[in-house]
């Protein structure tokens, strides 16, 4: 058997963070084309390696490597085995989305778990829907007790622009504990993936701070702060959102999305850095709007620019600002 190569894609936020967390909000989460790498063998046992650290390790507990052995598990579990049962592979991960050590926050431990599992279903020659895909992942995160929404896996898992209604995941929890995992798949989890097709002729630029941001403390730090007059002003701001880029209405995608801005900005003040809000207010000067995206406190924000004349101002300005273009689309 040859080696198998498989990739996971980048994800972020461009609506709906933070609300996304409480159950039945709706998020838009545009895929990021910048991957990571996965390469499976076979081999006489487990042998993992990734490019985030200096050593590789097999099954035996290990810290740095806990997320990538703990969705083995998972997967031997829904292939009805134990982990040295499966047939034994080598497993190398590459693409660490950073530069400098400073990671982008793109969204690389949801991409890790997607790409292990597509990684090991390759491997036994199975194919995964992406829908299956975000369940296992979610699993994965969800029995690590993680606090996220889970809406980064929904991405990840179609590799596509998505909009994600979120679900109950405390509910889902506790069910795993008392029943097996196939029972917990076949739940029906009550999100909603829906892959949009913006028809809205802009340029979609991604600029990086340079300043890793940890989603789980933000979560912590600011969810206090998330009450229902939020989620309802957030929750119709996004669907107007979606509604205006589905539409081709550029106005309404540039008001809901500074509406959402102003919502974040007002949340709590970890949102928005000095050089988030610089992003923002350098967009604004333009035929343009630009956004902090997901937890904030640094890593990315989003800019939409609809007058293709100004690009290169913009990217000036941003350029002097310190923001650096991660990544650049032309949505038309
Ligand atoms: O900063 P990111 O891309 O990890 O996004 C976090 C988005 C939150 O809504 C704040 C949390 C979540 O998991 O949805
Ligand atoms: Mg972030």
């Amino acid at each position: 058997m040859m080696t198998i190569k498989v990739t996971s894609c980048g994800k972020l936020y461009v609506a709906g963070e933070y609300a996304i967390l409480t159950p039945g909000q709706t998020a838009l989460i545009k895929n990021i084309p910048i991957y990571m790498q996965a390469s499976i063998r076979p081999a006489s046992h487990i042998q993992l390696h990734s490019d985030m650290f200096e050593y590789s390790v097999g099954m035996e507990e290990d810290e740095n490597y806990s997320l990538i052995q703990e969705t083995i598990k998972v997967w031997a579990r829904y292939r009805d085995r134990n982990p040295v049962d499966l047939p034994p592979f080598e497993l190398k991960i590459s693409g660490k989305m950073e530069e400098d050590g400073l990671k982008y926050g793109i969204g690389s431990s949801g991409s890790v778990t997607i790409l292990v599992l597509k990684a090991l279903a390759s491997f036994s020659e199975i194919e995964l829907s992406p829908d299956l895909l975000f369940r296992l992942a979610s699993y994965v995160l969800l029995a690590r007790g993680d606090n996220g929404s889970m809406g980064d896996l929904a991405c990840i898992a179609y590799d596509a622009f998505i909009s994600f209604q979120s679900f109950d995941r405390k509910r889902v929890r506790l069910y795993l504990e008392t029943h097996s995992l196939q029972e917990t798949l076949d739940l029906d989890w009550g999100y909603q993936i829906e892959v949009i097709h913006p028809q809205l002729p802009c340029q979609f630029l991604v600029g990086w701070t340079r300043q890793p941001a940890i989603s789980k403390d933000l979560i912590r730090q600011v969810q206090a702060a998330i009450d229902s007059e939020f989620l309802r002003v957030t929750n119709l701001a996004t669907l107007s959102c979606k509604e205006a880029f589905l539409k081709g209405n550029r106005v309404g995608v540039k008001k809901s999305l500074n509406h959402i801005s102003d919502l974040l900005e007002n949340l709590s003040p970890a949102i928005y850095t000095q050089k988030l809000y610089q992003l923002r207010f350098l967009a604004s000067q333009y035929d343009a709007v630009a956004k902090s995206s997901g937890a904030g406190g640094g890593d990315c924000g989003i800019a939409f620019v609809f007058d293709k004349d100004v690009l290169e101002h913009l990217l000036q300005d941003w350029q002097q600002a310190g923001i650096k273009l991660l990544y650049q689309e032309d949505l038309s």
